[in-house]
């Protein structure tokens, strides 16, 4: 029997920021998810993005059709905004209650987003647009100009676009996406109204000298980048503070390692099976425990003007750390967990 040491128990958490991927991903990383979150926004950044109201319609689908009974677990379809987008889809994707939020990437920025932004005044009416639906613009914060240094693109996105957009369309609502400055952190805090954060499990964790340690180490490769520890403990202390401008978005984006173990590796950590467990032992060491709920079970609720979960989920500290799977595997190809290097200690499971 393992020792337990500290429980505690809060609403059923949510994700506010999820790659699920297609098949044959898909069927193998959503059980991660669905056992033990409430709902999760799920991103639109596929290999052909989700741009109509009909696409998302089919992927949210086929998301339903593979949860298995019993779990009541809810997807929050996104569009990929580009600069085609039609209002006509995201005024039928709203008013059929399945989307709800549009994702904004810089063209080029990441993971399937050639056919992001690369024109802002192309879609000026189409955000005017976003702001009289209600729903939040998820804006992947950070510049595309690859003249800028890699670490200073997320700050300098911020001046160069996002400070605009707000002054512009001042009732928009928009979520920085894992954030990982503290500008970005004190932007957020500075804002009256109308802007929130997600953060991620690995960015309260890492910075960017894991990414180098003794080596080169591509599973702790994403975008946007880790950076320098100040900003990660700036990161980490938002989080921590309960604050209601801030909530957990993972951004699990499983890629097979073959994709990044490679001469030019994708970007993208895949923390699903464990983010929640490293959050609340986050939570646990700063001593901010009974902030866990806010984050990851409140916060983004109330943002999204949705209801809390009404299920309940139990979190367990045990003296024995937990053992969770290096790798999963899908047909022949694996896929890396995030592993921070040291072990972990807290398990989460939803109350019957
Ligand atoms: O690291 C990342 N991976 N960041 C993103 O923004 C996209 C994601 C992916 O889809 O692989
Ligand atoms: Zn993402």
């Amino acid at each position: 029997m393992k020792e337990e040491i500290k429980s505690i128990i809060v609403k059923t958490p949510d994700d506010w920021h999820l790659h699920l991927r297609e098949s044959p991903i898909i069927e193998k990383v959503l059980p991660y998810s669905y056992k033990s979150y409430g709902r999760a926004i799920i991103m639109p950044n596929l290999e052909i993005p989700i741009i109509t109201f009909s696409q998302a319609k089919r992927y949210y689908e086929k998301i339903k059709y593979l949860i298995k009974t019993g779990n009541n677990f809810e997807p929050l379809m996104t569009l990929f905004l580009s600069e085609d987008t039609k209002v006509q889809d995201i005024n039928e994707g709203v008013k059929s209650g399945i989307i709800k939020a549009i994702k904004f990437y810089p063209k080029g920025v990441t993971t399937n987003s050639s056919g992001g932004i690369k024109n802002l005044s192309k879609i000026y009416k189409l955000l005017e647009k976003i702001a009289d639906f209600g729903i939040p613009l998820l804006i992947h914060g950070e510049t595309s100009n690859t003249e800028i240094d890699i670490y200073d693109r997320e700050a300098y996105f911020l001046e160069e676009t996002v400070l605009g957009i707000r002054k512009n369309i001042p009732n928009l609502k928009i979520v920085l996406e894992h954030i990982t400055t503290k500008e970005s952190v004190d932007y957020v805090l500075e804002s009256k109204k109308n802007v929130a954060a997600t953060v991620t499990a690995h960015h309260l964790i890492i910075n960017r000298n894991h990414i180098f340690d003794g080596g080169m180490r591509p599973h702790f490769y994403c975008r946007p980048i880790a950076k320098r520890e100040e900003h990660r403990i700036a990161v980490r202390a938002a989080a921590t503070s309960g604050n209601s401008k801030f909530f957990l978005g993972t951004d699990s984006a499983p890629h097979f390692d073959h994709n990044k173990e490679n001469s030019c590796g994708c970007a993208g950590i895949f923390s699903s099976p464990n983010a929640l467990g490293y959050v609340a032992q986050v939570f646990d060491e700063d001593s901010c425990i009974n902030n866990l709920e806010n984050f990851i079970s409140i916060n983004g609720a109330k943002f999204y003007n949705l209801p809390l979960n009404s299920s309940l989920t139990k979190f367990r500290k045990f003296k024995e750390a937990i053992k969770y799977p290096e790798k999963i595997k899908i047909g022949k190809n694996m896929i890396t967990l995030f592993n921070p290097g040291y072990p972990l200690y807290w398990e989460n499971d939803i109350l019957p």
